[in-house]
């Protein structure tokens, strides 16, 4: 299997690390050298501390060694599987997806990592939409379990059937769902983080509070508020821009505190500021 990877940011660098470990060959590209040394430095960390821990088969040279880093599109040419992990804008995406429509084999398959971005109208964008689907890996990806898998209107159940084969044979357990705003994970998990986003606004009570109340009163492995600088505030703030528009109801309104940090450039982890500093 020849694995494509666009973006090499913290969800694009998880899933070329997770693909290579299962044995692909993997392909990254970004927009630029450095994001792509970035990307590899956060693939070499993991991979030594999975070493460490014994939990990878080779090492960590040996997975590497499958990864190849480029700025080039046309390298994707001969992928069986591309995911696409960019920013969380439907504009840029779109854009990609016209391009490697042209550029990927016909038989190839193209895949969105989006987190709530419709995947039926990325697939238009596409001109192939039935070798189109959502892959949506969760962050940490090394870690995380799941991939959930978006079917659009026009995907196929031969398409749907090799991505889920991909994803197992990446040590993922895929589940299926439809393409609504936001799917299932992000449709339920953003409105809880914006509202804990928005209790910090109203004062109900300090971010160490909030995240301690819902870790030790719901077993919750990270509080909302750090899980939101985790995810990255810009994208949370896109994500629930997406259900807004998309459900059209009120009760998807992005808290205005979520919009100023982000205005303000306070992304979270990725910035080094958020609710918290790192
Ligand atoms: N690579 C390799 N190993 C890693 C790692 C990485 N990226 N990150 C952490 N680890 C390892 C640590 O070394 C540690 O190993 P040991 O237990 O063997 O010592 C282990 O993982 C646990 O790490 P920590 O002790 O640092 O922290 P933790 O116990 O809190 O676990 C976590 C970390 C698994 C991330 C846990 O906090 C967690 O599950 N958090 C919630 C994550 C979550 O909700 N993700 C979904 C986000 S939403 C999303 O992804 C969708 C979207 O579209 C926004
Ligand atoms: P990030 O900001 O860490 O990385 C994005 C990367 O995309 C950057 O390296 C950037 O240089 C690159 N990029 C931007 N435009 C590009 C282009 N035109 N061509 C190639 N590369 C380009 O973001 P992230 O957190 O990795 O999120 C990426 C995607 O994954 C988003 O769609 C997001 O919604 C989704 N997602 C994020 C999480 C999360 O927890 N952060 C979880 C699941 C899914």
């Amino acid at each position: 299997m020849h694995f494509g990877v666009i973006g090499a940011g913290q969800m694009g660098a998880g899933i070329a690390q997770v693909a290579a470990q299962s044995g692909f060959t993997v392909t990254v590209q970004d927009v630029k050298d450095e994001f792509l040394a970035r990307g590899q430095a956060t693939i070499e960390k993991s991979l030594a501390r999975l070493h460490e821990k014994g939990r990878l088969t080779e090492t960590p040279a040996d997975v590497l060694s499958r990864i190849r880093f480029t700025t080039d599109l046309q390298d994707f040419a001969g992928c069986d599987l591309v995911v696409e992990a960019v920013v969380e804008n439907e504009a840029v995406k779109a854009d990609l997806f016209r391009q490697l429509g042209q550029i990927v084999k016909p038989e190839g398959i193209l895949a969105s990592n989006t987190s709530s971005i419709p995947i039926t109208s990325l697939a238009t964008a596409s001109g192939r939409p039935e070798r189109f689907i959502g892959m949506h890996f969760m962050n940490p990806v090394p870690l995380m379990a799941l991939v959930e898998v978006i079917r659009g209107y026009s995907t196929s159940d031969e398409t749907a059937r090799r991505v889920t084969d991909a994803a197992r044979a990446m040590g993922k357990t895929p589940i299926e769902c439809n393409d609504f705003p936001g799917f299932v994970s992000n449709r339920l998990l953003m409105p809880m983080l914006n509202e804990a986003i928005q209790c910090v606004m109203e004062g109900v009570a300090e971010p160490e509070a909030i995240d301690g109340i819902m870790k030790l009163g719901m077993n919750h492995p990270m509080g909302p508020l750090t899980l939101a600088d985790f995810i990255g505030l810009d994208t949370c703030l896109s994500i629930m821009e997406v259900l807004h528009r998309g459900l059209g109801d009120d009760k998807y309104r992005p808290s205005p505190l979520l919009r100023k940090m982000v205005q303000a450039g306070l992304l979270g982890r990725k910035s080094g500021r958020g609710f918290y500093s790192y």
